[in-house]
């Protein structure tokens, strides 16, 4: 396609509109590493024997004796009897094989500062590393905590702690330091990795400093490592903080691989669920590799000699751990890692990276799709962004308009689109068109992948052939979650329980269409999507009420152009408090607590929340008022006068919105 933007392209996207499914982009199908649509019969007639032969690609130090142990289910074993290393396949393998020069990241910062880290160096990195961690005593098993920005350390510290089997518990740098805080107790984190100060657009935020004010209540916590990525001066507490720097150069070069069992614990990871507490998703290590390396190979078609590959995610998510470390290394691939936010220094930065490296896959999330469609084709275009040849879309559901944007504007309308679900919990992507076989239908995440069962199912769990419903996967597989850290009953609980042991309850809505296609709807639970981040209504409440002049608090999520979904918050104040100009200290409190990802767009505040006779408090309804609807029956609220104090206020005074 040349390059339009204004009238004619809004035009030419109008008429791409009626397309219905755009086929693999033949050249692109010609030379795919799947173009046999056989690929799911194959898998599905057994489905063990499939994922047995795809985790030969990987070097195990000792084979499995069976491929799937589900005997305890929910909770499965995979590759049982097999040993592995994780840090091994993704780094000492290649430089073994004489690939030691490759890169396997060009990380530009957020100043323009650009590095090229071969495999080798991350082979010397995570040694010295991995011994830096052993010298301040840990042991396989123990957790560590590593709460970085977006630098090549943070690979370096995952690799590392794979590599000595200490699971990592990556939380995101856009939490506060009170979640880390909470993160870091429930997990008994032993070590934690940061950094002195992380840039954010130009500005430089003092993580230590913030850090120190609530590490003194984590009895666990014996040792801080501290990177630096700033000059910014932070106080180092005699023994118990390490600089990351001196820690490395004493350590012993070289550390030995040590191979664990399949089923050893690889990682945590903290992700939001139906209440305040967050959920520890547990990971273990052979079959995460083998989901995740599988998946990037076949997903996105990767040719780990010719590609360079960008995933736009944070590697505090899991999108981040799957897709930027984990399966790019497995399959020796070259990468691109970017410190900055996508608007910053300049809103063509995206572009300008991919031309600079010559992106050939680039994955990012629906909501920079949006962002990037509000700012307009002028600035991609100006841009050669020819070397893109696959582009993935993950998080969230994506709009047909910001999928044919993408697909046009971005890919010249030559590149396939692949929309891929999946989950924390899921480890890997389960639902997505396989890039040289499916036809994909703009918004649609098509299929589940060749070994992958789903279904949408009815409230009693009957499979429905065409409408809406509840989203189950039915088989297990080997990116699964094992369990939620030091919570089994609650795994149980949440996921196996509504429909027996053997379906996985996702917790998203789905529709399925008259070709068996699957179009993701959303949660159906009380999480919230704001902009692919999963928060949880419980969570922001809770932060919203530890405010001393708030009485009650409650969360819906209203529709957003950009964000997909944004917070609207309804706040009680306590009794006599005057809320005028309150809005800003409610928000951050909740940055406070949180981080500014939780912080709610509007405000709402109202002297009280409607309730059922019982006292539940009817979230159906305060959707309807935050986003503008018809309240209809209103007869079984306790007291209906508050939907009239409500609607009152929103007329009257308008409701704040950054
Ligand atoms: O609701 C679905 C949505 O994101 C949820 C998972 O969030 P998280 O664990 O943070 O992982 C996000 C990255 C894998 C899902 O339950 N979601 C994820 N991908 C899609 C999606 N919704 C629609 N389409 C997608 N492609």
């Amino acid at each position: 396609m040349t390059k339009i933007s204004g009238t004619a392209l809004q035009e030419h996207l109008e008429t791409l509109l009626e397309v219905t499914a755009f086929p693999p982009p033949a050249a692109f199908a010609q030379s795919a590493l799947w173009k046999d649509p056989d690929v799911y019969a194959e898998a599905d007639a057994d489905p063990q024997a499939w994922w047995d032969r795809h985790a030969r690609d990987l070097h195990w130090h000792h084979p499995w004796d069976t491929v799937l142990d589900w005997s305890d289910k929910p909770f499965a074993k995979w590759f049982v009897g097999g040993k592995i290393n994780a840090a091994y396949n993704c780094v000492d393998r290649h430089v073994e094989a004489g690939r030691g020069d490759r890169v396997a990241f060009y990380w530009r910062g957020e100043e323009g500062e650009e590095q090229t880290l071969t495999y080798s160096w991350l082979h010397a990195q995570v040694q010295r590393a991995a011994n830096a961690l052993v010298d301040l005593g840990v042991r396989p098993g123990d957790v560590v905590g590593i709460y970085l920005p977006m630098i090549p350390e943070v690979v370096v510290a995952m690799l590392a702690c794979a590599r000595i089997g200490a699971p990592h518990n990556v939380v995101f740098g856009g939490f506060s330091v009170e979640s880390v805080r909470e993160r870091l107790e429930e997990s008994h984190a032993k070590v934690l990795i940061t950094a002195d100060g992380a840039r954010r657009r130009g500005k430089v935020h003092q993580i230590k400093q913030e850090i120190d004010t609530v590490t003194s209540s984590l009895p666990d916590l014996e040792h801080v490592l501290v990177v630096r990525r700033t000059s910014v001066n932070c106080p180092m507490a005699a023994g118990r903080d390490v600089d990351w720097d001196d820690a490395l150069a004493a350590a012993n070069p070289l550390a030995p691989i040590q191979a664990f069992d399949a089923e050893h614990p690889l990682f945590i990871l903290y992700t939001s669920g139906s209440t305040a507490k967050p959920k520890g998703i547990l990971h273990t290590t052979g079959g995460y590799l083998v989901g995740v390396a599988h998946t990037t190979k076949y997903i996105f078609d990767l040719r780990p000699e010719t590609d360079v590959f960008w995933c736009s995610a944070d590697v505090g998510w899991v999108t981040g751990h799957s897709y930027i470390v984990y399966g790019p290394l497995l399959n020796g691939a070259t990468s691109v890692m970017y410190e900055g936010a996508p608007d910053y220094p300049h809103r063509a930065i995206w572009w300008e990276t991919v031309e600079r490296y010559k992106v050939s896959i680039f994955y990012t999330a629906p909501t920079a799709v949006r962002a990037c469609m509000s700012w307009g084709a002028e600035e991609p275009n100006k841009h050669d962004l020819s070397s893109l040849r696959l582009l993935g879309s993950v998080g969230e559901p994506i709009n047909p308009k910001a999928w044919l944007w993408y697909r046009e504007v971005i890919g010249g309308g030559n590149c396939p689109i692949i929309d891929t679900w999946w989950q924390t919990e899921t480890g890997q992507i389960m639902i997505a068109p396989v890039p040289g076989i499916t036809a994909a239908k703009p918004g649609c995440a098509m299929r589940p992948l060749p070994g992958i069962k789903a279904d949408v199912v009815d409230p009693d769990g009957n499979p429905i052939t065409e409408g809406q419903g509840l989203l189950v996967l039915r088989r297990p597989w080997p990116g699964m979650l094992r369990t939620l850290y030091n919570e089994p009953e609650r795994f149980v609980r949440t996921y196996w329980s509504r429909f027996g042991p053997d379906t996985y309850l996702v917790g998203d809505a789905a529709r399925i269409d008259a070709d068996g296609d699957i179009w993701i709807l959303g949660r159906t639970d009380d999480v919230i999507n704001v902009s692919g981040h999963r928060l949880s209504t419980a969570e922001v409440e809770s932060a919203i009420v530890s405010h001393p002049k708030v009485a009650e608090s409650a969360v819906v999520a209203q529709h957003d152009e950009i964000t997909g979904q944004a917070i609207v918050a309804f706040v009680t104040p306590v009794e006599g408090t005057e809320t005028e100009g309150m809005d800003h200290e409610l928000r951050d409190h909740v940055a406070e607590m949180i981080g500014k990802l939780a912080r709610p767009k509007r405000i709402i505040w109202t002297y009280d929340l409607p309730k059922t006779r019982s006292g539940k408090i009817m979230r159906r309804l305060l959707r309807d008022i935050a986003a503008g609807r018809d309240l209809g029956d209103v007869t079984t609220l306790r007291d209906p006068a508050v939907m009239d104090q409500l609607r009152k206020l929103i007329a009257e005074r308008g409701d704040s919105e950054d």
